[in-house]
């Protein structure tokens, strides 16, 4: 692409952009969204892509909701801004933690807000570290999470997720992070181990992992994903959930379910938690709380743990943390007006409806010579390219197969993301199922033109 247009230009010129190679960038230029349609977003010339990722996993309205533009608009008028610190409130505030508490699993009974899913993962990590020094345990602060895991961007969240990528040259992870092997079967399992084995295995790595690192006494608690997003669409294997939770029962560790991707019906259910069995003490939820049209995020905890934390922020005078835009009144009103949504249209009774339209369509690519495994669950899934089927072997990175699909799908008009050879789908949940094989016909389009220019000798490499 050249810079062609000015806005890309002046772009190029002053914006930093987030997971960017920021040189390329400086050749290629961007693509200049302009406005949004249904599941439709179009560039400045009006050509137009599906949003195959929902943005960034969120947009699960899809991006003309005019009840949104409307409850930001109220809200806007009477009140644009207050606080909830120190014994204020407003009403969203309240509705809003009210409704989330109704929609969550029975064992959440507070909500805490902030502004992102980094901002939210970074108060659960303090939350935890406050418990832990109430209950006086000041040792037990170790947080485990898994290879691949994404959690954040800030320099707790980031010590949390586990993509090299992402923390390299950064000095990250902090001390006190440690990672475990991600539930990958396709990649991680033995030949021959069934998924139920392979998590049996993980479980005892867990253990170990927990044992070198000094068991109950310092390990307090584990996050995960219920399906890892950004590290490439991560289903776990049968039992996973199960056989982790036994472990993390044996040292006292608390289990953090990070909703942010897989929240308000992803995977088919309203909680990843609940398609997977995980029982949580935390839960972090942010993107489609919104439909991501204003930022939020939240934490929602048990009365257990709460209890702890309201008795220690009583001997310290208050708790310790907070964000100037925690529960701001617009964001909160708008991600209620999108929670009314959900129920109104029974937005999850749709996903389960397209589901299986869209998870067939994902598999029927397995048949293709670049893929190696198509897999997901409910409205999100992945396509993994190989060089070589049978023996599951990765394209030389510097063959830079998935960025050349992404483009070529963006072509095609469509927006997928790369996350290295692996290409995800998390359309908008309001997605119909003319426009999942509308969106699939345009990747496949993609994908044969970048297997035709694919030779064998680097097929096989
Ligand atoms: C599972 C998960 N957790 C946390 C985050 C971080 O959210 P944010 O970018 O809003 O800080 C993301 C972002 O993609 C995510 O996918």
């Amino acid at each position: 692409m050249s810079l062609v247009n000015s806005l890309a230009r002046r772009d190029a010129a002053v914006l930093l952009h987030p997971q960017t190679d920021w040189r390329a960038h400086e050749e290629s230029g961007a693509l200049v969204v302009a406005r949004g349609d249904g599941v439709h977003v179009f560039d400045e010339n009006d050509k137009d892509y599906i949003e195959g990722m929902a943005g960034l996993w969120c947009t699960s309205l899809g991006f003309s909701e005019p009840r949104l533009v409307e409850a930001a608009r109220r809200q806007m008028s009477l009140l644009p801004y207050e606080h909830v610190y120190s014994h204020q409130t407003h009403g969203p505030a309240v509705e809003l933690a009210e409704r989330l508490l109704a929609l969550a699993p029975p064992s959440m009974k507070k909500v805490f807000f902030a502004c992102s899913g980094s901002e939210a993962n970074d108060t659960i990590v303090r939350m935890i570290w406050y418990y832990n020094n109430a209950l006086g345990r000041p040792k037990k602060k170790k947080i485990v999470s898994r290879r691949r895991a994404f959690h954040g961007s800030t320099c707790v969240s980031g010590s949390v997720t586990g993509l090299p990528n992402l923390q390299a040259d950064f000095d990250l992870p902090l001390p006190g992070f440690v990672h475990t092997r991600a539930p990958h079967h396709y990649r991680e399992g033995l030949p021959g181990e069934n998924e139920e084995d392979f998590a049996t295995r993980l479980a005892g790595e867990l253990e170990h992992l927990i044992v070198a690192e000094g068991g109950a006494e310092q390990c307090a608690a584990f996050f995960a994903e219920p399906v890892m997003g950004a590290g490439g669409v991560v289903v776990p294997p049968r039992t996973y959930f199960a056989k982790i939770k036994a472990v993390l029962d044996r040292y006292d560790m608390l289990l953090v379910a990070d909703e942010v991707i897989c929240g308000f019906g992803r995977t088919g259910n309203m909680w990843g938690s609940e398609t997977f069995g995980m029982q949580p003490d935390f839960m972090t939820v942010a993107k489609a709380l919104s439909s991501a049209y204003l930022p939020i995020s939240g934490v929602m905890t048990t009365q257990a743990v709460y209890d702890v934390l309201a008795d220690n922020s009583r001997r310290r005078g208050f708790f310790g943390h907070g964000f100037t835009y925690s529960a701001h009144p617009v964001s909160a009103a708008v991600a209620l007006e999108t929670l009314a949504i959900y129920a109104e249209r029974d937005v999850l009774g749709h996903v389960r409806r397209v589901a299986p339209v869209f998870q067939r369509a994902l598999r029927h690519f397995e048949g293709h010579p670049l893929v190696g495994e198509a897999r997901g669950v409910g409205l999100v899934g992945a396509l993994e390219m190989v060089a070589d089927k049978a023996h599951k072997t990765p394209f030389d990175p510097s063959l830079k197969i998935g960025p050349r699909i992404a483009r070529a799908a963006r072509e095609q008009g469509l927006i997928t993301r790369a996350m290295g050879d692996t290409m995800g789908f998390s359309p908008p949940l309001v997605i119909t199922e003319t426009e999942i094989g509308e969106m699939f016909a345009r990747f496949g389009r993609a994908l044969d033109e970048i297997a035709g220019s694919v030779k064998p000798a680097q097929q096989a490499a």
